[in-house]
């Protein structure tokens, strides 16, 4: 059976769970065809991810494989030339040059900003949910809350938000695995406008520096020893807008939807006998907001699992199948906030292991107590909308009542 493909359908992008219990029962890994294999058992996915002999889709492994027309599209080159698509050596020098100045320090620092957003978000929803109106928790919340946060992060000025908002959620169909390039149409209108719109900020920031990341990873790109030069600034300063705004407002979403179907959860944690933290972690492991990752055979010779795979391969990492692995989770289909030892793959692994995890999780340890705290009655209120995508998984629309 095509489990990639049917992955890729409708019905697969709305429930990839039983596609990956599929996938597990021909173990942890599978050949898909000439130079496509799948992972998804959870040692294995781990194990590949951290293994330098398989690489990300860089500008030059793509300008080999993918057609011109592809390879032009605007979005697609928006960040071909970030962290998220270098191999060795330009990824360790950007990536080191990264974290230097997005620390846990700077997320620290941002603490009071999100518990102030947070509390003013909640306000927000108490007035236009009083009286058991509907409101839809994606756009009131969910949204909300991540884009302040990159945005404080990144210097982005409060007027433009909603505008970064839309742009952000149309380019991030880029991070998405596409299989026909029509769908990129407004990835590529969105990056259209963002390109100017960074160029611009960059040379602003470069006049007058600012107390912001932008500033920050602007000086470092200017030192004496250019670590970064003006196409991978552009390209990290947009990943970084990106990456973290769509994943964040999934894991608030999918967390939310997880308490309305598991209501015991919800009065576990208010009880203190569960904990936000391992609730955090567990919808991370149960309903993942990024579903997939790929990598790239870089030589012959390569097994993946039991698998032989020359270079070129690609290599379809399953992280929502990783975490239904019955060998490393007991009951995986059970949504159990109490578990332990959870470590989920939802951030990768290895080299490319998300720059931003400590803020999402510090978004999730300041949101999600608040929340239940101030909403005890909240509830659904109809059914949820999907994002219809495969690897950003996620609502589009979330109804619920607060009162
Ligand atoms: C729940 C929220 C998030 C999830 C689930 C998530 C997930 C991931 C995953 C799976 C990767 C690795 C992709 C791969 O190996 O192919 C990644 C990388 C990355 N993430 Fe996140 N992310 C989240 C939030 C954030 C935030 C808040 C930021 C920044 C503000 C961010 C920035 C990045 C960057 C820059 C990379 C590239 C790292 C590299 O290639 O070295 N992410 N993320």
């Amino acid at each position: 059976m095509d489990i990639m493909g049917a992955l890729l359908t409708a019905e697969g992008r709305d429930d990839p769970y039983p596609l990956y219990d599929e996938a597990l029962r021909l173990g942890p890994a599978a050949s898909a065809g000439d130079d496509f294999a799948l992972v998804s058992g959870y040692e294995l996915a781990n194990r590949i991810l951290r293994d330098p002999a398989f690489g990300v889709w860089d500008h030059r492994l793509r300008a080999k494989t993918w057609g011109a027309e592809l390879m032009a599209r605007p979005s697609v080159r928006s960040m071909e030339r970030s962290i998220l698509y270098s191999n060795a050596p330009d990824h360790a020098r950007m990536r080191t040059l990264i974290s230097s100045v997005f620390t846990p320090r700077r997320v620290s620092a941002l603490e009071p900003m999100i518990e102030a957003a947070v509390a003013t978000l909640l306000d927000r929803l108490a007035d236009e949910g009083a009286d058991g109106a509907v409101v839809d928790f994606m756009d009131r919340f969910a949204y909300q809350l991540p884009v302040s946060v990159i945005c404080d992060l990144l210097g982005i000025p409060e007027g433009d938000r909603e505008t970064f908002r839309r742009l952000a959620t149309q380019l991030a169909a880029v991070l998405d695995f596409f299989d026909n390039v029509e769908g990129l149409d407004p990835a590529d209108a969105a990056w259209l406008e963002l390109e100017p719109y960074f160029r611009t900020l960059i040379a602003e920031r470069r006049k007058r520096p600012a107390e912001d990341l932008t500033s920050a990873l602007i000086a470092a790109c200017d030192a004496d020893d250019a670590r970064l030069d003006e196409a991978e600034l552009l390209g990290n300063l947009t990943l970084l807008l990106i990456a973290g705004f769509e994943t964040t407002a999934n894991l608030f979403g999918n967390g939310v939807q997880l308490l309305f179907q598991h209501p015991e959860a919800a009065d576990d944690l208010r009880l203190g006998t569960a904990r936000y933290a391992g609730f955090a972690e567990e919808v991370l492991r149960y309903d993942s907001p990024v579903q997939l990752t790929t990598r790239v055979a870089l030589s012959d010779g390569l097994m993946v699992g039991d698998v032989a795979v020359s270079a070129g391969t690609e290599v379809a990492i399953l992280i929502g199948a990783a975490h239904r692995d019955p060998r490393r989770y007991e009951e995986p289909s059970r949504f159990d906030p109490r578990r332990l030892d959870v470590n989920p793959l939802s951030f990768g692994a290895g080299a490319h292991y998300c720059v931003g995890s400590v803020l999402a999780r510090t978004e999730a340890a300041l949101g999600f107590p608040r929340l239940l705290e101030r909403f005890p009655a909240m509830a659904a209120a109809g059914e949820p909308t999907r994002n219809d995508r495969l690897v950003l998984r996620g609502y589009s629309q979330l109804p619920v009542t607060v009162v």
